[in-house]
């Protein structure tokens, strides 16, 4: 169990009761936790009611074949009418829904009735292109509008949308693309990151020309980063060539509730990303349920900003299809917070007069030892709401994100969730509850969270076990794309003997005695880095494939800024002994993962050893490198095989 510094936490005595803009007005109010304790299923079924029906629903949950969950199963929706076309009828054409702004300064601002017509063009292309519903179609594009439109236009016709980070290698993407046997690459010549076009198509090129499926027929290629690409003409076609010129009459069909609408890939402990399947109904539900009551959404007044990138399932739910599903007005923002100045975020938030915020950890950690000259140098007065999500925010980056941008008086939301669950499942409620620095507080209403120890038993607090939700729900993964197994195995096997279907999350948790719930971070081979999740085995994998490595071992050291930082040891193939040194290994090394996985995956540090602590029946004992690497005493070597190792690592490391 990580351990942390949970003791320091707990003495965490600051409390922050709702303020008085919030008590009276909020969306939620406490009676939303009344009525989900008094009837579960009932609450959920009034909150999909919240939707359009084109076949309503009769029955909420179908649970007969756990854990493989239904949900509202006979009713019949479209997602992108939910997000698009109904506003428009409601007489919000004219609403903005997406302020965006490009890295280099560029901005365009887009009406619902604008991104109605782009979705319903970009539709009428895909069916063009051949791509009917169920099909797959990889995403991998810039944090530009047509990443959104993108993913509503599969999603109009009912088709199955794979969104691959921006920063992952063709090796990867090629992985992804394979795995789901996609017939469409939709991307971008390059998108702006960092004051440069980092290149886009090339790499989908790589990854298509190394696929060993060759499901893909078409690329679908929008123009913004305006670099030197190669053109297959029998393959390639331009966005503006075709959806600018596509009509704009398309009437979406209804598809069923349980239609799959996205797979996502995320990592898990072991070296093959898991392809984790969302369907429609249930998942609207809860991503627009919690978008609006989490972050108190007043759609004719507030303008909410995700910082994050459509790439991750935070974009999914908080940029794309929460926000669009209420009518929010949003600001998209395509490059990093530090360009052309460490300022921008805020001068941003000034410019479009940004209400809430939904921010990582990592960023605020980074701001805060930039220091508080930066923000303050903007007019941050339109803030009335925080949010926080990826990794637990420490009591001290929570107080300065309250202070220093939040004026000392808006509420933080920190939010537990994972790709997995689909929405947000832990979280304080702004108007209703008292806020405590450090905690993700309570389950959301309608979710039922447990935390247990190894054998099943609840855990009383002062102690930490693991986290579970105990009961289904809506917006849950309905399984692993074509491996149920792993599905069952993963998330459903540890805790099978008891009673009732318990799904582990992988994290550890503890509960106070208030009952608010302290995430503690994850008891399995998983990193958090800046709030994106990375395996141990795969960056193992991917380090051994190197040439000249003949072992390697990976943990998750503690860091101040990102909150994990990837550590990596290797041993060298004898062979190479002498021919290059540590210092150049480890650049190798590090451009040799980034090239495998990705710039995210790059180790911060690689150390040359010559052993790795290992136990007697082989085992790589991470928790003692982990120990090391975090400038630690070392803890328990009694069942290492050789003890002598970790002296000879550490000594090494101080050297
Ligand atoms: C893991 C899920 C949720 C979207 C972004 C990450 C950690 C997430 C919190 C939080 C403490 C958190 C957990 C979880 N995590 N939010 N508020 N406090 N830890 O999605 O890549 O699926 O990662 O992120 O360890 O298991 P993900």
């Amino acid at each position: 169990m990580p351990s942390n510094s949970i003791d320091s936490l707990l003495h965490e005595e600051r409390r922050f009761p709702p303020p008085e803009e919030f008590t009276g007005s909020a969306v939620a109010t406490g009676a939303l936790y009344e009525r989900a304790a008094e009837d579960r299923l009932a609450f959920w079924a009034e909150q999909a009611r919240e939707l359009h029906w084109d076949t309503p629903f009769t029955e909420t949950l179908d649970w007969s074949n756990p854990p493989f969950a239904r949900w509202f199963a006979d009713g019949t929706l479209n997602v992108a009418y939910n997000c698009l076309d109904r506003h428009v009828i409601a007489g919000n054409g004219d609403r903005v829904a997406i302020h965006w702004e490009g890295e280099p300064g560029d901005s365009r601002t887009i009406t619902y009735a604008q991104l109605t017509d782009e979705v319903k063009r970009a539709a009428n292309v895909l069916t063009s292109l051949g791509i009917e519903a169920g099909d797959r179609v990889a995403i991998y594009m810039p944090m530009i509008p047509e990443a959104t439109v993108a993913m509503l236009a599969v999603a109009r016709i009912g088709a199955v949308h794979s969104v691959i980070f921006g920063g992952f290698s063709a090796d990867s993407l090629r992985d992804r693309i394979d795995d789901a046997g996609a017939k469409l690459v939709i991307t971008a010549d390059g998108g702006w990151r960092k004051g440069a076009v980092l290149p886009l198509k090339p790499t989908v090129d790589s990854a298509l020309a190394k696929s060993a499926k060759n499901t893909v027929t078409n690329v679908l290629v929008v123009k913004r980063g305006e670099n030197e690409i190669e053109w297959t003409d029998t393959r390639d076609v331009w966005w503006h060539d075709t959806v600018h010129g596509a009509s704009a009459e398309h009437e979406a069909q209804p598809f069923e509730a349980e239609q799959p609408l996205f797979i996502l890939y995320t990592s898990g402990t072991t070296g093959k990303p898991k392809g984790i399947l969302h369907t429609s109904g249930g998942y609207l539900t809860q991503a627009s349920f919690t978008h609006r009551n989490v972050f108190d959404l007043k759609p004719e007044t507030d303008v909410f900003w995700c910082t994050a990138d459509v790439g991750w399932v935070t974009g999914h739910s908080y940029v794309v299809y929460g926000p669009l599903a209420n009518g929010a007005t949003q600001v998209m923002y395509e490059g990093v917070p530090d360009s052309p100045a460490p300022g921008r975020w805020w001068k941003i938030i000034e410019k479009y007069g940004v209400t809430i915020l939904y921010a990582a950890p990592t960023a605020i950690r980074t701001f805060m030892k930039l220091g508080r000259e930066i923000p303050q140098a903007s007019d941050l007065s339109s803030l009335r709401l925080l949010g926080s999500v990826g990794e637990p925010i420490n009591p001290e980056a929570w107080i300065w994100y309250r202070d220093i941008i939040g004026a000392g008086k808006t509420p933080i939301v920190d939010t537990w969730w994972q790709t997995e669950t689909g929405a947000i499942m832990i979280s304080a409620l702004p108007g209703v509850t008292t806020l405590k620095p450090g905690s993700a507080q309570t389950p959301i209403p309608g979710i039922s969270i447990d935390v247990l120890g190894e054998d099943g038993t609840r855990v009383d607090p002062p102690n930490g076990g693991l986290l579970v939700v105990s009961e289904p729900w809506p917006s849950m993964l309905r399984g692993i794309w074509g491996d149920p197994e792993r599905f069952k195995e993963t998330y459903w096997s540890k805790f099978a003997a008891l009673e009732g279907s318990k799904y582990f999350a992988g994290d550890g948790a503890h509960v106070d005695t208030d009952g608010d719930i302290w995430l503690l971070g994850r008891v399995d081979d998983v990193m958090n880095i800046s709030g994106h999740r990375l395996s141990t085995t795969e960056i193992e994998s991917a380090l051994v494939s190197h040439p000249i490595v003949a072992e390697a071992a990976v943990v998750g050291a503690a860091d101040e800024t990102t909150g994990q930082a990837v550590v990596a040891f290797v041993i060298l193939r004898s062979k190479q002994a002498g021919k290059q040194t540590a210092d150049e290994a480890s650049t190798l090394l590090r451009t040799h993962v980034g090239q495998q996985i990705g710039a995210i995956a790059k180790p911060r540090q690689i150390f040359v050893v010559n052993e790795l602590p290992k136990t007697r029946s082989g085992k790589i004992m991470r928790r003692l490198l982990q120990d090391v690497a975090e400038g630690r005493a070392i803890g328990d070597t009694t069942t290492l095989a050789d003890t002598s190792v970790m002296q000879i690592i550490s000594d090494k490391m101080k050297a």
